[in-house]
């Protein structure tokens, strides 16, 4: 499975959708603040130095103090003023300037506006100079303008901040909120992906809740698309689920309906037998095929019966049965049947329970000691072990014959899989590729498992069933 999807990002985490719009957002709420910030100052900086500017203009004379820029309060601290007349000048101020501030102040050219000086020993000042009726000069600290800016500067950079942090929180707020569904929806997604979808009955028990699945929204639209998707998912697999039990029960019916017609087929093939010296050379060879493979028939519709029902309803009778005891049956039954190989055993000396059912597991050791003859040369070697492991008995059945054959091995259990047909078929003629099959089913449905181990010259069965 993807890690990706196991472990989603978090919300805000680097690089999602939601903390990208965040920063988005909040950069551009910081943007404007600072346009906005900046053109108040500048706007603040010409009005209050227009104003100083006309009171300037008021004190020299050239405007009414009742004019645009109001009356011209010229008494405040700071204020220079100087009249000459008849070549004497009267300098007028509560400051201390000395001489060459005195100096600087006469040298400023008579004009229309203010001029700003840096007049010695006490900074910037505005100065306005006329000539006409007589010499008049009227001079105001420029920090009567720079000094509320500056604390309007402040303010402003202080609020604007505070607009920004405003800003990104409110951001960050509503994008969580609105994308908390898309989360949900992620949430969901990744639950499905974890479904085993591969087997049982096809449901899908998933869904976005109905809030989610708004199509208002666009949010709400993947969700009802998902669900969608989900509903869609579900009755494909249903219909899957359906036609394969239809199959199931297929092949088991045909089966079932197989028994009697091939049990007709052996009774008869039995009684021509009793007259077999009456019969002729050929008729008699013919007869003992038909025997023999009806024989194998139903070996086979028994296999196919028996997987059939594994598949539908496993019903097994599960009580505690010694496994010491089954194997040492089983491999007792092998050995009588064939001495051919070496069958060898190692088991406990003491009981092993298992929870299983007595008949079907004899079955699965059976088949598994089966193999180890039928596809092994004679002289093999067999050994049959038991031991218990982890809440698990666990028998293996190991061979140093031939081996699995490589290209068999990944699908060896599974239905009808079995090594090149005509080789097997001179060995033994009773291969139908299903013993295999039977014991992973068995075994599945005992809660158990069975592997393979195989190499050219050795093969190893395992199987492990649950300890009662
Ligand atoms: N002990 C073994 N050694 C070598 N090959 C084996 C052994 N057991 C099983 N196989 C291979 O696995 C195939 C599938 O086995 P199985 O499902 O029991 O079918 P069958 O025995 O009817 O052929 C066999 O045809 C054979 O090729
Ligand atoms: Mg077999």
């Amino acid at each position: 499975m993807n890690s990706d999807l196991a472990q989603p990002t978090p919300p805000m985490g680097k690089g999602t959708l939601s903390r990208q719009l965040v920063a988005r957002v909040t950069a551009l709420v910081a943007l404007l603040t600072v346009v906005l910030a900046l053109f108040t100052s500048l706007a603040t900086y010409q009005i209050l130095q227009r104003e100083q500017d006309g009171r300037l203009q008021v004190a020299v004379g050239r405007l009414n103090p009742d004019g645009d820029h109001g009356p011209g309060d010229l008494t405040g601290s700071g204020l220079i003023r100087i009249d000459g007349r008849n070549g004497t000048y009267l300098l007028t101020t509560t400051l201390n300037l000395n001489h060459e501030a005195e100096r600087q102040l006469l040298a400023v050219s008579p004009s229309a506006t203010p001029v700003t000086i840096r007049l010695d020993g006490q900074g910037l000042y505005r100065v306005l100079v006329k000539t006409q009726p007589s010499y008049t000069l009227v001079a105001l600290p420029l920090s009567d303008v720079t000094k509320p800016m500056t604390s309007q500067v402040v303010m402003t950079l202080l609020l604007s901040a505070a607009m920004i942090l405003a800003a990104f929180l409110a951001a960050r707020r509503v994008v969580e909120a609105s994308l908390r569904p898309l989360n949900r929806l992620t949430a969901a997604a990744t639950q499905v992906s974890t479904l085993p979808l591969d087997h049982g009955d096809g449901q899908v028990p998933i869904r976005v809740a109905p809030g989610d699945a708004n199509p208002g929204n666009e949010v709400g639209r993947v969700g009802a698309a998902f669900n969608h998707m989900l509903d869609n998912v579900e009755n494909a697999l249903a219909a899957r689920h359906r036609s394969e039990t239809k199959v199931r029960q297929f092949v088991a019916d045909a089966s079932h309906e197989l028994r009697n017609p091939l049990a007709s087929i052996r009774g008869y093939a039995e009684l021509t037998r009793r007259s077999e010296e009456q019969l002729p050379q050929d008729a008699a060879y013919a007869l003992g095929r038909i025997e023999a493979e009806s024989d194998r028939m139903s070996a086979l519709v028994e296999d196919l019966l028996l997987l059939a029902r594994l598949d539908s309803q496993p019903t097994l009778d599960l009580q505690p049965v010694d496994v010491t005891e089954m194997v040492l049956n089983a491999v007792s039954d092998a050995r009588a049947a064939d001495s051919d190989r070496r069958w060898s055993l190692n088991i406990p000396d003491h009981e092993v329970l298992a929870s299983a059912d007595p008949n079907r597991l004899h079955q699965v050791v059976a088949n598994l000691l089966a193999n180890a003859r039928s596809h092994t040369p004679a002289g093999t070697s067999v050994e049959t072990e038991l031991s218990t492991d982890g809440g698990f008995a666990v028998i293996s059945v190991t061979d140093n014959g031939p081996g699995v054959p490589t290209e068999i091995q990944p699908t060896v259990f599974e239905r009808f899989t079995r090594a090149d047909v005509s080789r097997v078929r001179q060995d033994s003629g009773s291969s139908t590729g299903l013993g295999l099959a039977i014991v992973a089913a068995v075994m599945k449905a005992h809660g158990g498992e069975v592997s393979l181990d195989s190499q050219p010259g050795y093969a190893r069965f395992t199987i492990r069933v649950p300890l009662a």
